[in-house]
Formats: C-alpha cells, sequence, structure tokens
C-alpha cells in the first residue's frame, strides 16, 4: 500500500505539532522487511541515501541515483502501516534549481508514496524549501554535517564547533522559516543542538547532536550492527547482527562440506504422506 494512501500514518504536520512534545523516534530503511520490523516502533521512517553506502557499498552517498531512491522507496512502502515515509532527494537532484527540486520531489513522491521528502542544505536551500512547501511537498530540512557535501566540507567532521556555531544557527532559522515541518541536526556539538532545539520553532531530529532534540534518527543497519565498516562515535549498537549472520553462514558452510546439511528433515520422500480421515 503506498504510504500516502495509509489511514494510521502521521503526517508532516503530526509530526510539526510534536514539538516539544514525546521525543519522535526514526531509524533508516532501505528494504521492506527491515520496514515492517520497525513500523509499530517509530514515527516516521527515513529511506535514506545512506542506502548507497549500506546495500550498494559505496564509498559516499554522492553515487545514489534517482531509480535507487525510488527503488529503494517502493520497497519501504510495502512494509510500512503505521509510521511516515520520508525519503531522501540523492545529490543532484534537487540543487541547481527549484524547478528541478520540484519535480524531482513530485516524482519522488508520486513512485513511492512518501510523505515528505528531506534535503540537506540551510540558508542556500531556504529559497528551495520555500519553493516546495508553497507547491504542496512537505519537506524536511537536514544540516550540521550534510554527507552530500563531504568534498567541500572536509570530510565528516563535527559542524558548528567555536566560531562556526552561527553558520549551523543561521541554517535552522533560515530552513524553518522557510517551512520545513522538521530539520535533522548531524553530527553537531551538544550545547548548539540545544540551542537550535530552543529556538526554532520545528521539531529537530538528532543524529549526533543531543537527547535534548524533539527526536532521534539512526541508520538502521548501524544501531543493528550489520553495517561493521566502521562505526561514527554517536551510533551506539543495540544488537550485533552481523556476527551473527556471519556465525550462521559459518555453520552452513562446515555442515554443507560435512553433508550434514541437509538432513533427513529437510529432504523429500519419493511418496507423499498418507493423508488423515478429512483428506
Ligand atoms: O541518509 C541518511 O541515512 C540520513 C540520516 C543519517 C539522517 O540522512
Amino acid at each position: 500500500m503506498s504510504a500516502t494512501a495509509r489511514k494510521k500514518a502521521p503526517n508532516a504536520e503530526d509530526i510539526r505539532a510534536r514539538k516539544r512534545g514525546e521525543p519522535l523516534v526514526s531509524l533508516t530503511a532501505y528494504t521492506t522487511p527491515m520496514a515492517r520490523l520497525m513500523d509499530t516502533h517509530c514515527d516516521f521512517v527515513l529511506v535514506g541515501d545512506s542506502v548507497g553506502m549500506v546495500l550498494h557499498g559505496l564509498e559516499s552517498t554522492l553515487g545514489v541515483t534517482m531509480e535507487m531512491m525510488i527503488l529503494h522507496g517502493q520497497a519501504v512502502a510495502r512494509g510500512l502501516d503505521s509510521a511516515m515515509m520520508v525519503i531522501d532527494m540523492p545529490f543532484g537532484s534537487y540543487e541547481h534549481s527549484p524547478a528541478d527540486a520540484f519535480l524531482n520531489a513530485a516524482r519522488l513522491m508520486a513512485e513511492t508514496g512518501a510523505g515528505a521528502i528531506k534535503l540537506e542544505g540551510g540558508v542556500e536551500m531556504a529559497e528551495t524549501i520555500r519553493f516546495l512547501v508553497k507547491r504542496g511537498i512537505p519537506v524536511m530540512a537536514h544540516i550540521g554535517l550534510t554527507p552530500q557535501s563531504i568534498n567541500t566540507l572536509g570530510g565528516y567532521k563535527v559542524q558548528g564547533r567555536d566560531d562556526q556555531a552561527h553558520a549551523v544557527l543561521a541554517d535552522a532559522h533560515a530552513v524553518a522559516e522557510a517551512g520545513a515541518f522538521s530539520v535533522v541536526l548531524e553530527k553537531v556539538p551538544q550545547n548548539l543542538a540545544d540551542q537550535i532545539t530552543n529556538e526554532v520553532a520545528i521539531p529537530t531530529i538528532g543524529i549526533g547532536a543531543s537527547a535534548g532534540c524533539d527526536g532521534q534518527i539512526l541508520v538502521v543497519d548501524d544501531m543493528v550492527g550489520f553495517f561493521t565498516a566502521f562505526k561514527p562515535k554517536f551510533v551506539k549498537r543495540y544488537a550485533e547482527l552481523g556476527r551473527l549472520a556471519e556465525a550462521a553462514i559459518a555453520e552452513y558452510a562446515a555442515e554443507v562440506r560435512a553433508r550434514s546439511f541437509p538432513a533427513d528433515e529437510h529432504v523429500f520422500a519419493d511418496q507423499a504422506p498418507a493423508k488423515g480421515p478429512k483428506g
């Protein structure tokens, strides 16, 4: 079922109304089974462009395409019933002009059923956010560390320390005034995240920010231990599923080599079992 057709899922205005309420819970998802697991636990699920690094083995999010986002967005939508779906606009799909951003955002929403899009950038994206919101596209902003800009930010560094704080604060005010319904704060100092949360009227969603934010988001494969290439400081591993999966694969390989798998209970006799009295 498409995300917009779902009756139980919150919409962008429901998320906006949670400012200073119960903390908003969010994770990324890229597939139907993972979306199903988190559906009743999350307020919104983000189809993040982190999919490029997490599932496709890319070194950054820069190579993620509209087609990848649409395919994963459709898969996630099939697994959601009660959580809202937000989808990332990939690098190159919105920066050139507000009109291009509108065409790509509308396509992402129409083809996946997402209830909103997310895009990266602050002051420089305010005009685009205003353009989209006025034309019916709910926008979640993303400021602080914006991974699509690693080449100009000089890597995955904390943003807004010391004399840089005013720039991140200005970004937060700009996206809120432009009409974003919420803003992701990635990898910014705790005090700055708290100041932004106190000053802007829209919910702040922290990732490497502060427990004082209006909500939190993590990349699901990081927090369940599936993505192990590296672990940012802000990630808490709630499970080690990658290790469990590898141990299971190793056991399977050993059993196949020893011919102990498949066992009798996994194979079929040449005669069907007799039917009971009721057929
Ligand atoms: O792409 C992503 O997963 C994100 C989250 C880290 C916020 O943007």
